[in-house]
């Protein structure tokens, strides 16, 4: 298949068609069994990081040394201009002149997509406040794809707090592409946004809500768990709701063989490192495959064959 994904940006993942994902788990595939040093070879990615970021930064740069690009950017946005009240939009246009594929965190929603409207070349949203992670959600969907062999007709859990955890969103959505039964375990407070669940009803997906992790556990395929987003509450609202799920490997006596747990991590408390070296962990592997899915993507967006 030719490149379908050259010089689009990806702000949202109902930005990429169904073709296009499948595409990119099959290139983020190849990478990840046969390296391809030169892939990326004169390309530099300008790296804009508002918020904190360990995987996603890194693994960003990581797909860049791999596969011969380069990275320049900024983890630390009070050393840069903006400190002196220099525009996103402003500081977007300079990231264009020096570099040929910009991604950027920021704490507010919509940051990316305001970002795009202001760069010459591509922008990818490594995650906007409450918003968004569509590359979350594409290495996301690599792993699903090689731990359950296929992405299509699982039964997967989206646990934890699902109103402010961007990497879930995107994951819903990426996943109405692929048929699966969803089930949303979360205290009412930190429920799914309404215009999620439109888009999943519009597409006739199955889903339903619960409040125990315990009742869906024996179903389930993928269990996709989420730390409460500390950030974006009150001190007071976030030890309401911190301790509201807890999975330890006592609790995983009774699940599905082929159960994998995932997690976009950083974890707090809601995963309890015995889980660690059970059969059931796969939020590792998840993290590296980071890696090759954001290599393929670089690779689509400035016109190379992976
Ligand atoms: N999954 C994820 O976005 O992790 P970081 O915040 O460490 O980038």
């Amino acid at each position: 298949m030719p490149n379908i994904l050259s010089r689009k940006d990806l702000i949202s993942i109902q930005d990429l068609s169904l073709d296009e994902i499948q595409f990119l788990i099959r290139g983020a595939e190849k990478l990840k069994k046969k390296p391809h040093p030169e892939l990326l070879k004169d390309v530099i990615l300008g790296s804009c990081f508002f918020e904190p970021s360990t995987r996603t930064r890194l693994s960003f740069e990581a797909a860049m040394f791999k596969h011969g690009g380069k990275s320049l950017g900024f983890s630390e946005p009070a050393q840069t201009s903006t400190k002196k009240g220099e525009s996103l939009s402003d500081t977007m246009r300079m990231m264009a002149y020096y570099s040929d594929v910009i991604v950027i965190r920021h704490p507010h929603d919509g940051a990316a997509r305001l970002a795009a409207e202001n760069s010459e070349k591509p922008v990818i949203n490594a995650g906007d406040g409450s918003n968004q992670h569509p590359t979350q959600a594409l290495l996301d969907l690599f792993t699903i794809h090689e731990c359950q062999k296929g992405c299509s007709d699982l039964k997967i859990a989206l646990v934890g707090d699902l109103k402010y955890g961007r990497t879930v969103h995107s994951l819903a959505l990426a996943l109405s592409h692929f048929n699966p039964r969803l089930y949303f375990v979360c205290p009412d407070s930190l429920a799914m946004p309404d215009e999620i669940l439109e888009s999943l009803k519009e597409k006739r997906l199955k889903f339903s809500f619960h409040q125990n992790m315990e009742e869906v556990l024996p179903k389930l395929d993928i269990l996709y768990m989420t730390r409460v987003q500390k950030e974006r509450f009150s001190a007071y609202e976030y030890e309401r709701v911190k301790d509201s799920y807890l999975l330890n490997a006592p609790m995983l006596c009774d699940v599905k063989e082929n159960l994998k747990i995932l997690h976009p991590l950083p974890r707090v408390n809601e995963l309890h490192t015995d889980i660690d070296e059970t059969q059931f962990a796969q939020y590792f592997p998840q993290a590296e495959n980071g890696i090759y899915m954001r290599a393929a993507l670089i690779a689509a967006l400035t016109g190379r064959e992976v």
